[in-house]
């Protein structure tokens, strides 16, 4: 198109960003490339073309990753690990600020060299994808510096395995790999097959700053070079980015290995527009919801929800504005919609579109370049809420839209979903907005604004959108453990009975259930013995069946999660006062139960006292925070409840063990269903009255007795149970992991393997961290 002739039509002319300088770093490499191991590029094994979606021309070759490079790569890793390990913050704080640095001086190859590979507009590249990326590792290399003084009693995990999606190639190996190294870990990450070249071309900056040898590997590849990276003994952590069919398979290929694991999956995020909104701002708010990298975005605002009454107005302008949108070459700096990264997702696209018979679809007259991967912006409207496009995750550039008539219809219809990750509101009132913001089931919450990200703000997800957090100190935390002694759990397993006459009344402590002691529906108990094989008493043995009822009743207590911190602080200092005017029972309990010297099991009560007030004293002090973002506004970290948790207590200590667990658990908010350890449960049992006379609500605590084997698995996979801990033997953790796979529920196991409980390894804040979920809520300011 001539100047003139755009004069004359007022159309927008091209404006092409020259791919030259990206051309001859693919031919600097002969347009083939090996992996990335111990500083140094491999050389190229068994390829396959990595290609540009919008032409469909191949770009380079790309090696596919085998398991001997997995090895060789891991090693790498391992070898590094040492001295990466002990440097001090400051000195990795230079390697991070120096990639920093690399990123912004090479920062338009990086986006051309995207967009070439991915398809997504350069516009979004440079001035989203790239920025955002360098920002990350700025950021951390701030976290590494004050990681020695800010995160004490803190230790790397080690190598972590990385594995990222192709919708955001580089940024995404910035939230891996930035908080990784800060943290103090080596790292091996495998780019997604569509999308390997800006991976690559991180490691050549890598090894233009100096990074040494090892700290970070790339190895190339599809899903069988992930599963062999995910399979690895030598590697410590995983941390996954993609789609939540893929993040169930890692979450059982891992379970049992003691391998820690954070998961950041698929999502299908409401898009909430109320009545008294800014409509010109929540259509171009839509605008960057579902067009932005054509919709391939894990948090995309895909799920459009309308207030009824403004709902025709609304979707009339949306059509016109998607009228506008410019389809065209990624690498033209005036078009709003890119292409589709693959055939293959185009076909998935298209086929689920297709495939849809509800509502009525609209597609604007829009020209779409001919060739290469390209899909139309689409509305699809007048869905119910049981349609299948309304819970499917179509990751395109396919909003689907149905209508709601009050604000808790809205909350209900967006938190009708399995996913979790993100949602967005719009609405001109205040206090419509930040009441509903806390109500929404989502890890992200954007008020009259959306997809805004930082690195200073956490991002991650509940439900079957995976947990962890990326971003911020919580971020960092994912790649830290605690560096406590732990030992083994011991199995003992149940004593001999010593055929003593049994001396008092008979009791049979029955279970503890929305506040009021129940029968085991089994029928079945077990007897309870000393050390000795002198019999205590008995206990019922709990199936499902009480399983569900303990569920059941602690679905009920929902609004202990909207108490005040400071009600729920008063509670446990009864719940400690109670105890302690009956420690004197409690401790002839212990010592029956274990057999310990009366000082031990005195000492035993006393410092379940003392937890019973730190939690006390945390229940209105584990505060949220307000992070420093660059916008003009606010991103809320928000602890919230993690909801209903399951815990497996242990067996060494009777009574301050389930202290320890039931008290961080409740003072966030939580119910809790408590299994009581197998040995000794009476110790436990025993507490109902105490909770009884402490104003606890009938099922905030609830408490079965029985086999920890025979639970593991119905609690792992009850869909109502939002988290399980296990601090029972180490197949006790391998059984929950795996089961915890089916809707990925969030789980905290010890692997066979317990702290002191009495000391600072038995309390403290990653029992807090573990019973909460931060919610980051973003509320830009101003009109
Ligand atoms: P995917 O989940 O298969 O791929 C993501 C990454 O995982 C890639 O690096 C891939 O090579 C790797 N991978 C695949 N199988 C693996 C395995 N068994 N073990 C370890 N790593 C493995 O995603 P895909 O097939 O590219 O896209 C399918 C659908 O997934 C999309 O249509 C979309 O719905 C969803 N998706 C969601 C993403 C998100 O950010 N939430 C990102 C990418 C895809």
């Amino acid at each position: 198109m001539t100047i003139p002739e755009i004069f004359e039509t007022m159309d927008y002319g091209t404006a092409p960003e020259s791919d030259a300088e990206a051309r001859a770093w693919i031919a600097k490499h002969d347009g083939r490339f090996g992996h990335f191991i111990g500083g140094s590029f491999t050389n190229s094994g068994e390829t396959f073309a990595t290609r540009n979606p919008a032409t469909g021309e191949d770009l380079a070759q790309v090696t596919q990753g085998s398991a001997d490079d997995v090895e060789a790569a891991t090693n790498a890793a391992r070898k590094a690990f040492p001295r990466w390990s002990k440097l001090s913050g400051h000195q990795r704080a230079r390697h991070l600020y120096a990639l920093a640095r690399l990123l912004q001086k090479h920062a338009r190859l990086f986006a051309v060299l995207e967009t070439m590979d991915n398809g997504k507009p350069i516009r979004e590249a440079r001035d989203i994808d790239v920025p955002l990326a360098q920002r990350h590792f700025y950021y951390h290399a701030g976290l590494a510096q004050l990681r020695d003084s800010e995160m004490p009693g803190h230790v790397p995990h080690g190598v972590c395995g990385q594995i990222v999606p192709w919708n955001f190639p580089l940024l995404m190996l910035s939230w891996k790999i930035a908080p990784a190294l800060a943290a103090g870990n080596t790292v091996v990450l495998k780019p997604a097959e569509y999308t390997s070249l800006t991976a690559l071309l991180f490691a050549d900056i890598c090894r233009e700053a100096g990074l040494p040898k090892g700290v970070v590997n790339i190895v190339t590849g599809d899903g069988a070079t992930g599963a062999a990276l995910v399979d690895h003994p030598d590697i410590d952590k995983i941390a996954f980015t993609g789609s939540t069919e893929v993040g169930r398979r890692i979450r059982e290929a891992t379970a049992g290995t003691g391998k820690a694991l954070t998961l950041e999956l698929g999502g299908k995020s409401p898009y909430i527009v109320f009545d008294d909104a800014d409509i010109d701002s929540a259509i171009e708010g839509l605008v960057d919801a579902i067009w932005f990298n054509q919709g391939q975005v894990c948090c995309a605002g895909s799920r459009l929800l309308v207030q009824e009454g403004i709902a025709e107005n609304f979707h009339a302008r949306l059509k016109s504005r998607m009228g506008n949108l410019r389809a065209g070459d990624p690498l033209d700096k005036s078009i709003d919609i890119g292409a589709i990264v693959d055939p293959i997702q185009l076909a998935r696209i298209t086929e689920l579109v297709d495939g849809n018979t509800d509502g009525e679809t609209f597609q604007p007259a829009i020209d779409l370049p001919v060739g290469g991967c390209f899909y139309p912006p689409t509305l699809i409207t007048g869905l119910s809420t049981a349609s299948h496009l309304m819970h499917e995750e179509i990751f395109g550039p396919v909003l689907v839209s149905s209508t709601f008539r009050t604000p808790d219809e809205a909350v209900e219809i967006a938190n009708n979903t399995r996913y979790g990750l993100a949602a967005t509101l719009w609405s001109e009132n205040v206090n419509l907005a930040l009441d509903i913001a806390p109500k929404l089931a989502a890890g992200v919450v954007w008020v009259n604004a959306t997809n805004l990200f930082d690195a200073a703000a956490g991002f991650g997800g509940i439900r079957e959108s995976g947990f962890g957090r990326e971003g911020g100190w919580e971020g960092l935390a994912a790649y830290l453990k605690p560096d406590i002694a732990t030992k083994p759990v011991k199995s003992g397993g149940p004593a001999t009975p010593a055929h003593e006459e049994f001396d008092g009344i008979d009791r049979t402590a029955k279970m503890y259930i929305g506040g009021k002691q129940t029968r085991p529906d089994s029928g079945y108990s077990t007897q309870v013995l000393s050390p000795r094989g002198k019999p205590l008493g008995h206990v019922g043995r709990a199936n499902r069946k009480d399983l569900r009822n303990a569920v059941e009743a602690a679905q009920k207590a929902a609004g202990w999660g909207k108490t005040t911190g400071h009600l729920r602080a008063q509670i446990l200092y009864y719940i400690a006062e109670n105890l302690s005017a009956r420690a004197g029972e409690f401790a002839d309990r212990l010592a029956d139960l274990t057999g310990k010297p009366a000082k031990f099991c005195k000492s035993e009560v006393e410092t379940s006292l003392e937890h019973l007030f730190t939690y006390a004293a945390w229940a209105d002090k584990f505060d949220g925070s307000a992070k420093s973002v660059p916008i003009r506004g606010v991103a809320l970290a928000m602890h919230e409840p993690v909801g209903v948790i399951g815990a497996f207590c242990p067996e060494d200590a009777p009574l301050l063990g389930p202290i320890s667990l039931l008290a961080p658990a409740i003072a966030m908010g939580n119910r809790v269903i408590l299994v009581a350890s197998e040995t000794a449960p009476l110790a436990l049992t025993d507490l109902y009255q105490v909770l009884d006379t402490s104003d606890v609500p009938g099922g905030v605590v609830n408490i079965l007795t029985g086999a920890h084997g025979e639970l593991a698995g119905p609690m792992a996979g009850h869909m109502d149970i939002d988290a399980v801990w296990s601090f029972s033997s180490a197949s006790i953790s391998t059984e929950i992991e795996k089961t915890a796979a089916r809707d990925l529920k969030r789980t905290w196991v010890n692997h066979g393997r317990n702290p002191d409980w009495a000391t600072s390894a038995g309390h403290g804040k990653r029992f807090l961290q573990a019973a909460t979920e931060v919610k980051t809520i973003w509320v830009p300011y101003g009109e």
